[in-house]
């Protein structure tokens, strides 16, 4: 595979790790319970909206660079590397720390697409992710400081 086909394949893996966040945060907005629920439940959802235009962006890119993004949920769970969570309730501490690991991952990702998409020669894919891995950096300093 040459870089810009390496650099499709692992935009198709973000797109499908986007999903997947995407599900979890209704999950953590649905099944949060305890202390700060109700600015938890508002800021999940400041979040789920976040991803959701993400997603849009990122499946948008691959039809510009010429390919298909992965469009089906079947896909979606084949690819991602991030794992589902199960339909139950979450207190809001662990739901705080599930959601770091998750962003923590999505920034990593994020960064080595700047990579690969340097190695591709494509700037305009590097400076996506640049703002990307800003957003998901800004959102851990947010989730820390509200930790205390
Ligand atoms: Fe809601």
């Amino acid at each position: 595979m040459n870089n810009k086909e390496n650099l499709l394949k692992d935009l198709n893996v973000y797109l499908a790790n986007l999903n997947v966040l995407n599900i979890k945060l209704h999950n953590y907005h649905w099944n949060v319970k305890g202390p700060g629920f109700f600015q938890l439940h508002e800021q999940f959802e400041v979040l789920y909206n976040q991803a959701f235009s993400e997603l849009d962006e990122v499946a948008e890119r691959i039809l510009a660079l010429g390919s298909h993004p992965a469009s089906s949920m079947k896909e979606y769970l084949e690819l991602a590397t991030l794992k589902e969570r199960a339909s139950e309730a979450i207190n809001s501490l662990d739901s705080i720390n599930e959601v770091k690991k998750d962003f923590q991952v999505m920034k990593d990702h994020a960064l080595s697409l700047i990579e690969a998409s340097e190695n591709a020669k494509d700037p305009v894919t590097a400076d996506m992710f640049t703002g990307f891995a800003a957003n998901y950096e800004k959102a851990l300093w947010m989730l820390n400081a509200y930790l205390g």
